[in-house]
């Protein structure tokens, strides 16, 4: 698939019709959106994100993460945490929401073809890696040997359960998940995600490794995989900043030199390692 046309009219949102909602877990739902203003569907690229608006609410960053293949369906797997999201997870069937984009650079596939692949995903970091995984699996014979790691607080906690399982059961796709807290009816690992890499089966010399979820996350896991051999130019990360405008105009999203918006939100460590130091940058 080509790159994904100019959006002609960045700023402003287009009408999307909700079509389908799923209660993923306590406090996340997955919406299906279909463009209801005959302008066509939101081409994209594995993590890349839209815009979504709440009319008469507001206006929020979420990661596109359904299949690039199929990109009919707008699907956005979002976490109510204030206001908007709140707002977005309330909707229902046939509700319209604003959504503009697709915003962003995203995950470099081609910079993994023909290596082994690691992709590691804490919490609702998984939303932003799910297209990837799909597109990494769409081609899995042009990758190496492919390794997915997934961290959540709990086991109730771990997103997309179904196409997890779907996932482990492949024989080409090696899958391992820990949780911080277990429960009786937990029989995998406990631990931080970073103590899943020594168990892995890759070889760093020719990895190209995705990570996505909180910082203090990331920023471990990719020193981690640094330390043990993978090029830092080849690590890739998925940051969040608050966006206003999306298109690298209002600098709200400042990330040291570079906009998430507009450079991001995906950047290699090699060229964040010393502002991904910095606390509050
Ligand atoms: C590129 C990009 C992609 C994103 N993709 C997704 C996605 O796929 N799914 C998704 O659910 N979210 C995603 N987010 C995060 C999402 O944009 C924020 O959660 C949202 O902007 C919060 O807005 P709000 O009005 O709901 O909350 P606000 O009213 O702005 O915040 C309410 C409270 O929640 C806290 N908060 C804000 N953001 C978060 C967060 N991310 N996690 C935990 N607490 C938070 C705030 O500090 C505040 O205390 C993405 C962000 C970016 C930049
Ligand atoms: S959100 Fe405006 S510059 Fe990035």
């Amino acid at each position: 698939m080509g790159p994904a046309p100019p959006d002609s009219t960045p700023l402003l949102p287009r009408p999307f019709r909700v079509m389908r909602v799923r209660r993923e877990l306590r406090d996340v739902w997955t919406l299906e959106l279909e463009a209801s203003d005959g302008a066509g569907p939101v081409r994209f690229r594995p993590g890349q994100f839209t815009m979504v608006y709440v009319f008469g609410i507001g206006e929020v960053p979420i990661s596109i993460c359904g299949d690039p293949a199929k990109p009919d369906v707008l699907v956005h797997t979002v976490r109510a945490v204030g206001t908007v999201t709140q707002a977005v997870c309330a909707a229902r069937k046939d509700d319209i929401l604003g959504v503009r984009g697709p915003y962003g650079e995203g995950w470099p596939v081609e910079a993994a073809l023909g290596r082994d692949v690691v992709i590691m995903a804490g919490g609702l970091g998984l939303a932003p890696l799910r297209s990837l995984v799909r597109a990494v699996v769409a081609r899995r014979g042009a990758f190496g040997r492919v390794v997915l790691l997934i961290g959540a607080r709990t086991p109730a906690g771990l997103l997309f359960s179904r196409e997890l399982a779907h996932w482990r059961a492949r024989f080409d796709l090696e899958v391992r998940a820990t949780v911080d807290a277990g429960d009786p009816g937990w029989n995998g690992e406990v631990g931080v995600i970073t103590a899943l890499l020594p168990r892995a089966t890759f070889d760093p010399a020719t990895t190209t490794a995705f990570i996505c979820g909180p910082e203090v996350m990331m920023r471990f896991a990719a020193a981690d995989l640094v330390d043990c051999g993978v090029p830092p130019e080849l690590v890739f990360l998925s940051l969040e900043r608050n966006m206003k405008c999306a298109v690298g105009v209002c600098g709200h999203c400042q990330f040291g030199p570079a906009f998430v918006c507009k450079d991001g939100p995906v950047f290699s460590y090699q060229r964040i390692e010393t502002s991904l130091r910095i606390r509050e940058v």
